[in-house]
């Protein structure tokens, strides 16, 4: 099974820029790169913040883009998501039974879960009580099946002081759902722009770059909180035995200069 994982679209208004690049040029070069070389994936995840400020046009222009994309697509939101506006332009994006949008999907190698981890106009992510409800839930219904799970807001720090001030807020009330469940292969999430892998509580954890601009290691390298970087999706292989993540730079693509050889 293949699918892939795309974060961080940040979307504007459809002809603006956002911090000296096209968003909307990058995500949609993005998404070219996806059919030419993996068309044959099962189907792909775009983990939140697909908009920089929740922008309808933003959202329309997704919709749009995404009529003409061929693989199958599960939307969650992140923080800088907007839910008025994401349901406006996906009516029929699923939800809990409480409104938010988080779902599962079944398929023959296990159960993939997308989580709504958006509080509000900030930054910070939230697990509520309700929505642990739901994933404890999914969690059980699942019973001894595979689960891969999809969240924007990662639920531990990572080393970049300004991005673990708003990581996903009561960390150990989440830890305590999925740590009861050795069935979890794998937690995917957004938000942090940078390509890491973090093996917490068990559970290996991968995040990726936007597509747009990224967060540096170290902010006094570049001086600013957001840098430049090439934007990567992964390529997920799944088997039974095994999950391999391929981090694939999409815009960046060069052949090596191998002389005469
Ligand atoms: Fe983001």
């Amino acid at each position: 099974m293949k699918i892939i994982h795309i974060t961080d679209f940040h979307l504007v208004a459809p002809g603006e820029p956002l911090w000296g690049l096209d968003p909307h040029a990058r995500a949609s070069a993005c998404l070219d790169d996806i059919v030419r070389w993996h068309g044959d994936a099962d189907f792909c995840v775009i983990s939140g913040d697909l908009t920089n400020q929740g922008d309808e046009s933003a959202y329309d222009w997704l919709k749009e883009r995404l009529e003409n994309f061929p693989l199958k697509t599960f939307l969650m939101v992140g923080n800088h998501d907007a839910r008025e506006g994401f349901r406006h332009a996906f009516p029929e994006t699923q939800k809990d039974e409480n409104g938010f949008v988080q779902y599962a999907h079944k398929s023959d190698q296990g159960v993939f879960l997308f989580l709504d981890t958006l509080k509000g106009p900030v930054s910070e992510g939230e697990y509520c009580a309700a929505r642990r409800g739901w994933l404890a839930g999914q969690l059980k219904a699942a019973a001894d099946a595979p689960v891969w799970i999809f969240m924007h807001h990662p639920p531990f720090d990572i080393g970049i002081p300004y991005m673990d001030r708003i990581k996903l807020e009561e960390p150990e009330a989440f830890a305590d759902i999925v740590e009861a469940h050795v069935n979890i292969r794998h937690i995917f999430f957004g938000h942090v722009h940078r390509a890491a892998f973090i093996h917490w509580r068990g559970i290996p954890c991968t995040c990726l770059p936007g597509t747009n601009h990224q967060i540096p290691l170290n902010r006094e390298s570049v001086g600013t909180p957001y840098s430049f970087g090439p934007p990567m999706y992964g390529v997920v292989l799944i088997e039974d035995d095994k999950t391999i993540v391929h981090f694939e730079p999409c815009l960046d693509r060069a052949p090596a200069d191998m002389g005469s050889r």
